[in-house]
């Protein structure tokens, strides 16, 4: 087992570019564009970006979408809720993953994992059209084995857990948390690839947390954009993007 997850070869990153979006939105302004960071992004080691077009648009917009869905070399890694809107643009652009994520209006963030467990009729419904066009799906959730085990009821090629109560317990100091936290995403990511799906992960990621998580073995990708695009203020983006690759790299040991 070790051998075979030896050879499965570099930990991707995905990088989020959707704060590019938030600073450009501020001013309702042109600028600063997400596509540039995307192009940026690749040049720096990125392996995939990740944009979130959120029902009310606060960041990623659909023409950021279309212009990513144009001129990206990438493949784009398209999150989204379980929407009828979001499904029918997600069918017109077909990119190569869609992640499924839960989205509530007020939040400042995606909080938590997709419920997949309760709504599994519902999302296996929604689900099917998105994998018969071709996407890899994607779905975002807490690590737990009953919501790994309903993802791969309903037929998901890739589970991404959620990282952020890791990250929030190391920020808050909160040590004893932290690793209780930690320990479970290795064990889930373990379950999860038993089980045949791709494990990915992400939420709140940053130079200090990193390491830890890149060194599971069975992880295959990490989705990373926040602290990116705020490091980028004082290093500049292809800096701050490459940092991140060479820890990830180093905790793959590389
Ligand atoms: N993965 C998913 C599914 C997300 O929703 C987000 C945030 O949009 C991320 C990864 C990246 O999180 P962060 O921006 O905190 O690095």
């Amino acid at each position: 087992m070790a051998e075979e997850q030896k050879s499965r070869g570099k930990l991707r990153l995905g990088v989020n570019i959707d704060h590019v979006a938030t600073v450009r939105n501020a001013r309702g302004s042109a600028y600063p564009d997400p596509l540039r960071a995307a192009k940026l992004a690749e040049e720096a080691g990125a392996d995939g970006i990740t944009a979130h077009l959120r029902e009310d648009r606060r960041h990623i917009s659909d023409a950021d979408i279309e212009g990513l869905m144009d001129t990206l070399s990438l493949p784009l890694n398209f999150e989204m809720a379980a929407t009828d809107e979001m499904q029918k643009i997600a069918l017109r652009h077909k990119p190569h993953a869609v992640c499924i994520v839960p989205e509530k209006r007020e939040e400042r963030t995606t909080e938590g994992g997709l419920e997949v467990a309760r709504e599994e009729n519902r999302l296996a419904h929604f689900i099917a059209p998105l994998r018969d066009a071709g996407c890899r799906v994607s779905i975002f959730i807490a690590a737990e084995k009953r919501q790994i085990e309903a993802a791969h009821r309903i037929g998901a090629a890739v589970i991404e857990l959620h990282t952020g109560a890791y990250c929030d317990a190391h920020a808050e100091g909160r040590i004893e948390e932290r690793d209780a936290e930690l320990e479970r995403l290795r064990e889930m990511s373990a379950f999860a690839d038993d089980l045949g799906l791709e494990v990915h992960a992400g939420h709140g990621l940053t130079y200090d947390t990193v390491k830890p998580v890149a060194a599971f073995p069975e992880l295959m990708e990490l989705n990373i954009g926040h602290f990116l695009i705020g490091e980028a203020i004082f290093r500049g983006l292809k800096p701050s993007i490459a940092e991140m690759r060479r820890l990830m790299d180093e905790a793959r040991g590389g």
